[in-house]
């Protein structure tokens, strides 16, 4: 997936530009995590910033057969300049409009956007998170080529290489299968002694039952036999304990440790006979690179 970020007028002078309204980080510190987030999230990332209407139109123009994805913060251009609204349209990329600040809730003449009719989506209002979010946005909505089992299966072992906090570790694994499979939510949970609980999840929305008993749902079945539950068509299972209604199609993979499941992979599609033969060996191959979030890799 490759995503263009355009920045237009003032923004080269973030940082020191009134910073009560738009925060005390610089365009290349903005740029530097927008461009660490697409690494561990297997997106390239290209940025633009100019004080020119043209200069961004030509660039967007220039990026328009490489970018699968836009993120567009257009500064007070966005509440006069009409050329880019056309642009967006012309170059019929997926665009979401981004902003530091909260522009409805600022002066009258900020609430106008040229990009209301062409955005796919406007994240505004939480500083340099406003960027973070809509790149998590674009890279689940942008058409992009379904992945390779191994270039998925990279993704996911370089985003386990660089430590973080487990559970954002959690999220952004299961943010890479799902986008590179095509799935309609994807959760990583831990099983417990007792319970069973989700660690990190991606999605349109959370899981109805975030922590529930090993012995509940499709999970029980998995966590029992140490082997994965494939489920066509939901609504004919009366183990199926609902994560998000809409759900069709449901697959329960177990990692297994040396005493037992420690964990599990969970992944879901809106449409029943989602799991054909070829995509549940896909999804074992990067269950399988998956292994790795529970169990630590014996030293070499
Ligand atoms: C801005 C909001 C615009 O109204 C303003 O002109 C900017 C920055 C933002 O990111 O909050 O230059 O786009």
């Amino acid at each position: 997936m490759r995503v263009l970020v355009l920045h237009g007028p003032n923004m080269n002078l973030l940082g020191e530009r009134e910073p009560e309204v738009y925060g005390r980080a610089t365009l290349e510190e903005i740029d530097a995590r927008i461009g660490e987030r697409g690494r561990h999230l297997g997106a390239e990332v290209r940025t633009f910033q100019s004080n020119h209407e043209g200069a961004l139109i030509d660039r967007l123009h220039a990026e328009r057969r490489w970018a699968d994805g836009v993120l567009f913060n257009p500064g007070a251009l966005t509440h006069y300049a009409w050329s880019l609204r056309d642009a967006v349209a012309a170059v019929a990329r997926p665009c979401i409009e981004v902003h530091l600040s909260d522009v409805s809730k600022r002066e009258p003449w900020r609430q106008l956007s040229v990009l209301a009719d062409v955005r796919a989506a406007l994240c505004a209002g939480r500083g340099l998170d406003s960027y973070l979010e809509a790149l998590e946005l674009l890279l689940e909505i942008a058409p992009g080529p379904e992945r390779d089992a191994e270039g998925t299966m990279a993704l996911l072992a370089e985003r386990l290489a660089h430590p973080d906090e487990r559970d954002v570790v959690a999220r952004e694994l299961a943010q890479i299968l799902r986008r590179s499979g095509r799935f309609r939510w994807v959760g990583l949970y831990d099983v417990g002694p007792k319970d069973v609980e989700v660690r990190g999840w991606a999605g349109p929305g959370p899981p109805a039952h975030p922590r529930f008993s090993r012995t509940q749902g499709l999970t029980a079945g998995a966590v029992t036999s140490g082997r994965p539950v494939i489920v066509q068509d939901v609504r004919g299972d009366a183990r199926h304990l609902p994560t998000l209604e809409g759900t069709r199609a449901e697959a329960i993979f177990p990692i297994a440790g040396p005493s037992g499941v420690l964990g599990t992979v969970d992944v879901e599609s809106a449409n029943a006979q989602a799991f054909t033969t070829e995509r549940v060996r896909w999804l074992e191959r990067c269950v399988e690179a998956l292994r790795e979030f529970w169990v630590s890799p014996a030293p070499r």
